[in-house]
């Protein structure tokens, strides 16, 4: 290599370094940050589990069963495997199956739908209202026919969905109202908590979940002492005593050393939301000058920011155009469900859900999580508005 070339590549290099020290680069989420400050309390409560190997159903689950009830402002709480797990023992408690159908909305994670499919029931995929992305009431009620037994409102990305029309929905057609909660936690509307709305709601413990344990998990909370029993045989193989089994159960029973983890992050839960309602707040300041589209906050509801997600008609150049300044977006989700190959036998055909289908190809989940800083968010923004400026330009 000649003088000049080596001089120009060590310059290149030299630049590239510090482009790098500049700009770190910003994550969809930070999971590591959050357990570096839990670690301690975490591995000390593991440790005693160890100690007393009371790894299946310790007291440490109904520990937190207690503590999670009581943050959703019900009686009753039964930790199960997983999100999915919940949705599926919850329509099992409820008695639906092979015959019923259950609606639920087009634009949900494919869980939702495919727990119906595990009970035996048809899920109904219905539209969407283009302001929240939340599941349509008007669109419920057309869906209905004497099939239908349970309604399964989504609070996708943490905004609760529209309560009060659903539950009059479910009242005026004797429906059983189950709340995909899994993107909820602490979600409020008119005061009430996601969870304390349907006769049993389903949260999701996935690790990148607002309350994530160290692996799977999920629980049903309910006020009806009667489904939470029942919860707690389908839970655990149908066994009323142990090797009596007096219905079909299955094992998916929280773990104790899970249990451990979501009780240490009990404690920080409404601190963490309340640093992604700031982060939320700081992202509306500093985008305001872009062409991005801003979720809304519904009158009455608390959004907790399980995902920041913007519209914008250029989704996939921006999503690129941001991975190449280092900040990382997701895509929540990019396929209407009505387009998955295990729900090509459920009752709703694609085109009717063009709201969801229009918004499932501009939306964009910018990086969101309790510890990001307003520095952060201003890299995004300021990333955005080039964007913006290059695309106007040509
Ligand atoms: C809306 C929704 N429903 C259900 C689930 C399923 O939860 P899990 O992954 O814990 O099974 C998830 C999360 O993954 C979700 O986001």
């Amino acid at each position: 290599m000649n003088r000049a070339l080596a001089s120009q590549q060590a310059h290149y290099e030299i630049n590239k370094m510090s482009t790098q020290r500049e700009q770190p680069s910003i994550p969809l989420i930070d999971l590591a940050t959050q357990s570096s400050r839990i670690k301690e309390e975490v591995l000390a409560r593991i440790g005693r589990v160890i100690d007393k190997a009371n790894y299946i159903l310790g007291e440490e689950v109904a520990e937190f069963e207690a503590e999670f009830a009581r943050y959703c402002g019900v009686e009753h709480c039964v930790g199960v495997a997983n999100g999915t797990d919940a949705i599926h023992l919850a329509l099992r408690a409820l008695d639906i199956g092979p015959g019923d159908e259950v609606i639920t909305a087009a634009n949900s994670f494919a869980a939702t739908a495919l727990a119906i499919a595990y009970s035996g029931a048809t899920p109904v995929l219905v539209d969407i209202c283009e302001d929240d992305f939340n599941i349509d009431p008007v669109m419920i009620q057309r869906a209905i026919t004497p099939n239908t037994k349970a309604i399964i409102p989504v609070h996708l990305y943490g905004q609760p969905a529209r309560m009060q029309e659903i539950l009059a929905i479910a009242t005026r057609h004797d429906l059983k109202v189950i709340e995909d909660s899994a993107q909820g936690h602490g979600g409020e509307l008119n005061g009430t908590r996601c969870g304390a709305f349907g006769d049993i709601a389903c949260f999701s413990f996935y690790p990148g979940k607002n309350l994530g344990a160290f692996g799977d998990a999920g629980a049903c909370v309910t006020r009806d002492a009667r489904l939470a029993e029942k919860l707690q045989l389908l839970r655990n193989y149908g066994q009323v005593v142990k090797n009596r089994h007096d219905l079909l159960g299955f094992n998916c029973r929280l773990d104790t050393v899970q249990a451990c983890v979501l009780l240490t992050k009990m404690q920080f839960i409404e601190e963490w939301t309340e640093q992604r309602r700031q982060v939320a707040q700081w992202y509306r300041e500093e985008l305001a000058n872009t062409d991005l589209l801003l979720p809304i906050e519904r009158s009455g509801a608390r959004h907790v920011y399980h995902l920041f997600v913007i519209r914008h008609p250029e989704r996939d150049q921006l999503m690129k155009f941001l991975a190449g300044r280092k900040i990382f977006c997701g895509i929540h989700y990019p396929n209407p469900l009505p387009t998955a190959q295990p729900f090509s036998a459920a009752r709703t055909i694609p085109e009717n859900v063009p709201v969801c289908t229009q918004l499932s190809g501009e939306i964009l989940s910018l990086p969101m999580y309790p510890e990001m800083t307003r520095e952060q968010v201003a890299t995004v923004a300021a990333a955005a508005e080039e964007f913006g400026l290059m695309t106007v330009r040509g």
